[in-house]
């Protein structure tokens, strides 16, 4: 099943008394069950890209289609739903509040949405390895073990598409593995597809596919 389809997607930013084009014509397609990986220097525009991809900055042309919902047909409280029913967010620090324990944390996202279920929470907890730390504040909590549970808090209201910006950057590459490979099995075992933007090409070989940010566009890599 297809999960994202971006069409002609176009962004661009006032600069001076110019417009810069930072996206120019990018293309995608994310199936079910996939994670893929962009790539690109700094300033090419990956954390823009994924931003438009999760509805939170709108393009300045191009379609953007989920889980075949062509999204620019929603108003912005539409958008607003459909973000928080949809799409997972993974992001570089972990954003987690720091006067929640990491249950918590996961019980207000859950609260967001229509069901409650503190088995669920259990479970990935458990999957996540950090079900011992479930009782902590983040203060407590390792880099690795904020960023899990950055990704269970992504995963537990059963987005169709995760999007994660440099999820890696603040660990070291073992570590980095371990939570791209956490990523890999939440996204198959629970039939999502993720979009991971980072610099670290030691995790290149973990992904489904490898996309470079190249003056605007997405052009496929071998690794
Ligand atoms: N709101 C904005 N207004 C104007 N220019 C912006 C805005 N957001 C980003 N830019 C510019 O667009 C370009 C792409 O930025 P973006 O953050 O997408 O790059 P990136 O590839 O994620 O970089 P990095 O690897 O450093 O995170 C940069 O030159 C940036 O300065
Ligand atoms: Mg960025």
């Amino acid at each position: 099943m297809e999960i994202l389809h971006l069409k002609n997607l176009v962004k661009s930013y006032p600069d001076g008394n110019q417009e810069r084009e930072i996206i120019a014509d990018l293309n995608l397609k994310l199936k079910q069950g996939e994670v893929v990986a962009v790539v690109g220097p700094s300033g090419s525009g990956k954390s823009t890209f994924l931003s438009m991809a999760g509805l939170l900055i709108t393009p300045n042309a191009g379609e953007i289609q989920i889980k075949g919902t062509n999204t620019s047909s929603l108003n912005d409280e539409e958008k607003t739903l459909f973000r928080k029913e949809h799409i997972g967010y993974i992001f570089q620090g972990s954003h987690l509040i720091p006067y929640l324990k990491v249950k918590e944390q996961l019980q207000i996202i859950q609260s967001l949405s229509d069901y409650q279920n503190n088995k669920e929470i259990d479970k990935l907890l458990l999957d996540l390895g950090i079900s011992h730390r479930a009782e902590a504040y983040p203060e407590a909590l390792s880099g690795g073990e904020k960023q899990r549970v950055a990704i269970a808090r992504a995963f537990i209201n059963h987005p169709s598409l995760i999007l994660a910006d440099e999820p890696t950057a603040n660990l070291d590459e073992s570590l980095g593995r371990e939570i791209i490979d956490m990523i890999r099995r939440q996204v198959k075992a629970r039939d999502t597809a993720a979009i991971v933007v980072t610099h670290d090409t030691s995790l290149l070989s973990l992904m489904d596919r490898v996309y470079r940010l190249n003056q605007g566009q997405l052009e496929e890599m071998q690794v």
